[in-house]
């Protein structure tokens, strides 16, 4: 564990983000995503906070033991918990774990379908049924509504609890890409299918991040909202003006720097001996892909304070090295260094020099850094 670097949440600031979501979708509930460890903000204090302190009440996990933490740790947590991905209906002891602690799972395919309706033990269960209207991900395909509709009443059930589907191409225009259109008209179809079936539905959702960030898929009774909750976009850059999102980074990566020195144009730096683009201040800091800080991010901007400085060499496992170009910039062993804070800058930076996403940005930083809640 890093005793100088951390990673501060500041809950008051998911506060804030959750406001300006109600303020988009004042009239939807929220299924708040936090599967992969809440986006790499740890899921059971994120989860506390959303529940208790936000009153939010429905949490989507990707994985059975997810959503068990969650149960195991937060046993008076009367909210609701579903498994989107990792399923694993079939195992006996998976469908234990469902049934006794109320955790709903997602069911996107033929086979889990017939197995949850044919399972007396699942018989009162909530049925969650995600179809896939054009992402070819997971989902009941379009073609076998009829399908579903039929196995749905021949179980004799009369209502899907939870009706869903999921854009494959929310981080770009909803109102123009074509595979948007398409998804938003499938899902009409499929709505109104099982609406003339009889089929009652208690609770809908199709938008996550993007689509809601471009208010699309709000008439829904849900939306699911993961990314932007803990800040950014999930709109790639060049789509940027067509999000109304306004939310902030909800959490501080800091860490200090271990070494400094001057060089020269051209001076090898590290691993690979890499020559400097310039002369200026390099500082050594105490992060590196051990710590979930990537390779990728071998010449991406950051700036400290006033100074813009560039990532240098590669990136090793337990430091990196920043260049500060054409400055006698003094750095002190242990000064403060950080890498991304609400501003957001630095963080975007990150995301757009090194060509990754945001959410990976977030997953991959490691246990050695350790986590601060701050209200
Ligand atoms: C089915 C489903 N809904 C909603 C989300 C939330 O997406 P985002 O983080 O882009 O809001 C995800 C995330 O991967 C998902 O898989």
């Amino acid at each position: 564990m890093r005793i100088k670097s951390s990673m501060e949440v500041n809950v008051s600031t998911l506060a804030q983000n959750y406001q300006l979501l109600k303020e988009i979708c004042p009239n939807n509930e929220t299924l708040f995503m936090v599967k992969a460890n809440a986006y790499g903000h740890g899921l059971v204090p994120v989860v506390k906070f959303a529940y208790y302190e936000l009153g939010i009440k429905e949490f989507g996990c990707a994985s059975i033991g997810e959503a068990l933490r969650l149960r195991e740790e937060i046993p008076n947590g009367e909210f609701e918990v579903y498994v989107f991905s990792d399923v694993n209906l079939d195992l006996q002891e998976a469908a234990d774990i469902y049934l006794n602690n109320r955790i709903i799972p997602v069911i996107s395919n033929e086979t889990n379908l017939e197995f949850f309706l044919s399972h007396e033990e699942f018989r009162y269960f909530p049925l969650c049924l995600k179809f896939n209207t054009g992402m070819n991900r997971l989902g009941i395909k379009m073609d076998r509504i009829d399908y579903a509709i039929q196995t749905i009443k021949k179980h004799g059930r009369s209502s899907i609890y939870h009706l869903m589907t999921h854009f494959s191409s929310s981080s770009l225009s909803m109102q123009k890409n074509k595979r948007n259109l398409t998804q938003k008209e499938n899902w009409k179809e499929l709505k109104s299918q099982i609406n003339s079936s009889g089929i009652e539905i208690h609770k809908s959702s199709i938008a996550n991040s993007g689509a809601i960030e471009q208010k699309v898929g709000l008439e829904e009774s849900h939306v699911r909202a993961g990314l932007m909750m803990y800040g950014p976009s999930s709109l790639l850059p060049q789509y940027n003006k067509l999000s109304c999102w306004k939310g902030k980074l909800i959490s501080k990566l800091e860490t200090t720097f271990i070494d400094s020195f001057q060089v020269d144009r051209g001076t090898p730096i590290g691993y690979g001996a890499t020559p400097c683009p310039s002369a200026g201040t390099v500082g050594v800091f105490a992060l590196g892909y051990g710590d979930g800080f990537s390779t990728r991010y071998q010449n991406v901007h950051l700036n400290h304070g006033e100074y813009e400085g560039q990532i240098v060499g590669r990136v090793n496992m337990d430091m990196a090295q920043i260049l500060f170009p054409n400055t006698n910039l003094t750095i002190k062993n242990g000064e403060r260094f950080v890498v991304w804070d609400q501003n957001g800058q630095n963080f975007s930076n990150i995301c757009v020099e090194s060509k990754t996403i945001p959410y990976e940005v977030f997953i991959h930083l490691t246990e050695r850094i350790p986590k601060i809640y701050r209200q």
